[in-house]
Formats: C-alpha cells, sequence, structure tokens
C-alpha cells in the first residue's frame, strides 16, 4: 500500500508559489534577504503551515527552525530534511524554498493518509544558507555540526553593520535552544541543481553524490587617491585598473583548469566611487569552487602569486584572506542509495550526480549520515529571478524525498 502513496504536486506548486510572493521582484523572482523583513514572513508563513500540519515547534539560537512531527517511538531520533528561505538578492522561486517544502508536504501526505512513522520526521529551515547579506554562507548549518562557534556566527554583521544576532532578535527568531544539540537519524535536502546537468540528459532525479569545495576570499586593493584630470598617466596607483587585471587573472586560471575549477568575481567595492577621483581602494570577493581540495589549494597559490605581481607592477598594495572553506563532500552510501532505490521504484529517470552548488547537507554531512536529491531546472539557471522548474519534476523529487524518508523512518 506505501509503495502506492504519492504527494500532492498541485498542493506543492500552490505553497511554492504563495511562498514566492513574499519578497517577489518585478522578473518573477525572489528577494528575501536572510533576517530581512521578508525572511521573517517567509518563516512565519511556514511555521503557521507546520502548526495546521500538527507539527512541534523549535528555534534555537540561530534562528534554525524545527518542525516535528511525531512517530510511534518518540526515543528515535527523527529523519529530518529541509533547506533554506533565504534567497540572493535577485534569486529566483526555488533555490532553497523547495527543499523546505518538499519536507512539509511529505508530511501533509503523510497525515492525509493517517500514517504513522516509528521514527519523529523534522522539517528544518537553515538561517543564512545564501551568505549573500552574511557571509560566510551555510552559516547556521555549519554551528549546528560544529564547524563554526555560535558566537561567531552571530557576530556576523551585513554591510551596514547590522549582526546575525541584532536581527533575530529583531525578527523574532533568536530561539533558546542552543544550536546543535539535536541527533538526527538522518538528513535529506531536495533541491533543484542549479546547472544544466539533469535537464541536458533528460532525467528527473539527480541522486547526489556529494559537493565540490568552496573557498571564499575577501581581497583588498589600496593606490591612492588622486584628481583624475590633472594627474599624469604614468605614475598613478589607481587601485580599480589593478582590481580589474586581478579579476581577469582568475578568470584565466579557473579556465584553465575548466571544467572542473570555476571561480567568480561577484562584489566589488571602489573607493572613493567618484567619477572623478582616481580609485585609491578597492575590495572584491573571490569563490573558488573545485571536485578537490588540492586543485583549490594549487589554484589559491597561482593567484596570491599573480595578485601580489600585478600589485607590485602597478604600485599598489594588496591582501587576500580566507574567509570561508567548506572541504569538498561525499555524502553517505546509504542514503544516496535510498534516493537511487526511490527514483527506481518510483520509475524515474535519474543518474548520480556532484553537486556545484554548496547546500546546508555538506554541514549535516559531518554528524549525521546525509543525501541529497536534485531535480532540473530550466537552462540549468540559478541566482536568477528566472530560474524555473516543472511542476512535474518538482513533484518527482518530492515522491523521491517521501519515499528515501519512509525508507529511514519505518
Ligand atoms: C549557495 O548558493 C552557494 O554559494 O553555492
Ligand atoms: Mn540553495
Ligand atoms: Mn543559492
Amino acid at each position: 500500500m506505501l509503495n502506492n502513496l504519492r504527494i500532492d504536486g498541485g498542493r506543492l506548486w500552490q505553497s511554492l508559489t504563495a511562498l514566492a510572493r513574499i519578497g517577489a521582484t518585478p522578473r518573477g523572482g525572489c528577494c528575501r534577504l536572510a533576517l530581512s523583513d521578508e525572511d521573517k514572513a517567509a518563516r512565519d508563513l511556514f511555521v503557521s503551515w507546520c502548526r495546521r500540519a500538527c507539527c512541534d515547534i523549535s528555534v534555537d539560537r540561530l534562528g534554525n527552525i524545527f518542525a516535528r512531527r511525531a512517530g510511534r517511538n518518540p526515543d528515535l531520533p527523527p529523519v529530518a530534511t529541509g533547506s533554506h528561505l533565504d534567497t540572493q538578492p535577485h534569486g529566483g522561486k526555488f533555490d532553497g524554498a523547495y527543499g523546505v517544502l518538499a519536507g512539509l508536504e511529505v508530511i501533509r501526505t503523510l497525515n492525509d493518509h493517517d500514517i504513522e512513522t516509528e521514527a519523529p520526521l523534522e522539517v528544518v529551515v537553515w538561517t543564512n544558507e545564501e551568505g549573500a547579506r552574511f557571509a560566510p554562507s551555510m552559516i547556521a548549518s555549519g554551528v549546528f555540526a560544529g564547524s563554526y562557534e555560535e558566537d561567531f556566527a552571530l557576530a556576523c554583521a551585513d554591510v551596514d553593520g547590522h549582526t546575525m544576532g541584532e536581527e533575530l532578535e529583531r525578527i523574532g527568531y533568536a530561539g533558546s535552544e542552543p544550536c546543535g544539540g539535536r541527533i538526527f537519524d538522518a538528513f535529506f535536502e531536495a533541491h533543484i541543481e542549479q546547472g544544466p546537468i539533469l535537464e541536458r540528459e533528460q532525467k528527473v532525479i539527480g541522486a547526489v553524490t556529494g559537493v565540490q569545495g568552496l573557498r571564499w576570499y575577501d581581497v583588498s586593493v589600496r593606490g591612492q587617491d588622486a584628481h583624475s584630470g590633472s594627474t599624469p598617466m604614468p605614475g598613478r596607483r589607481n587601485a580599480l585598473v589593478g582590481a580589474a587585471e586581478m579579476v581577469s587573472a582568475i578568470d584565466a586560471l579557473a579556465f584553465e583548469s575548466a571544467p572542473d575549477a570555476v571561480a567568480t568575481v561577484g562584489q566589488l567595492d571602489v573607493s572613493p566611487n567618484s567619477r572623478n577621483t582616481i580609485p585609491g581602494g578597492v575590495f572584491f570577493t573571490v569563490d573558488l569552487r573545485h571536485p578537490r581540495s588540492e586543485a583549490i589549494t594549487e589554484m589559491e597559490d597561482r593567484f596570491r602569486v599573480l595578485f601580489s605581481l600585478i600589485a607590485e607592477r602597478r604600485g599598489l598594495e594588496s591582501s587576500v584572506e580566507q574567509i570561508a572553506h567548506t572541504p569538498p563532500v561525499m555524502f553517505d552510501p546509504g542514503c544516496v542509495d535510498a534516493v537511487r532505490q526511490a527514483s527506481k521504484a518510483l520509475g524515474y529517470p535519474s543518474r548520480d550526480i556532484l553537486s556545484g552548488a554548496g547546500h546546508d547537507a555538506c554541514h549535516l554531512s559531518k554528524v549525521t549520515p546525509t543525501g541529497m536529491i536534485f531535480v532540473p531546472c530550466a537552462g540549468g539557471l540559478s541566482h536568477n529571478e528566472e530560474e524555473s522548474a516543472e511542476a512535474s519534476d518538482l513533484a518527482a523529487g518530492c515522491n523521491v524525498l517521501l519515499h528515501a524518508v519512509l525508507a529511514r523512518a519505518g
């Protein structure tokens, strides 16, 4: 009987659509930066839905939300699933939200059919996965798994100096429970792929075997402010021209190791940012990823040398600070297999896949058996307002989640 159990794809789609109204952007996406008013509204809606689905809610000091559906045996560790509700500034409707609402849809489906699992289930919302407002990304799942200290995370500030701790208090999600005390039987995260592979190969499900490594750096370049009209070209110490060369150099470096390596400069601040002053200061970020740690180390060594040479040649000073590091992750073979088996039993074309994007599941895998389920997204496009996915694929991923969770929870 359980083999024939399916989630309600229409209800999942409606929930995604309702959630996407919070922070909706003109081009069809979402802007719900972590711990903003929009993030609060999305959390409140999720919590109200979970309460209606008879879940108990707990919130930890980092604002992670745990919605628990009781099991027959309250002493068993829960099978957990979830993702994040925060988005990029120009984010889409599915990155994160899908994994959270797929978890809720699993619970609603079990409620519809009066099915009691042996172990409890929990749907988790992890705080600040994106890292767009507070760096580093995946910070609250990182604290949960012991990768970062709670105090470090609470003190992380946005560009206006507001800390995570202050913003959690302000929006009413600074919980009382310490972050990280919970034991899970397993953690599954459903997510859109955010890349082109499943769509290209016409697969519906990706059984995610692991996630490539990621390092973030803050770079600052210092030259000298000077008048744009009266300062001759020779002898200028233009930090922006130096930074531009550095940006090109790191792009070229990643191209040399394509397709495995990727490097991105996504944020750049110019000082004093005035039309008629030669820029004396630039701050920019580097996001470097590769499936192998040694390859990232090698690229890091090379770009540090290149940046120094560029700075020296242009009479600038530069410094590079590594601010985040997530090593490559391999997921639990049992959880990966549960995803493969569920896809097969449900008749969905699937393949194994390595994640290019980071996920809260990376940190979770340090403390609990973890797996992920990918579904295709149109053109592989994500971190874009036009991010889109087919309702039938989202439903398929949620069905796989349902059966993978049931296989663990009994
Ligand atoms: C999360 O979106 C990431 O940076 O991979
Ligand atoms: Mn995500
Ligand atoms: Mn994202």
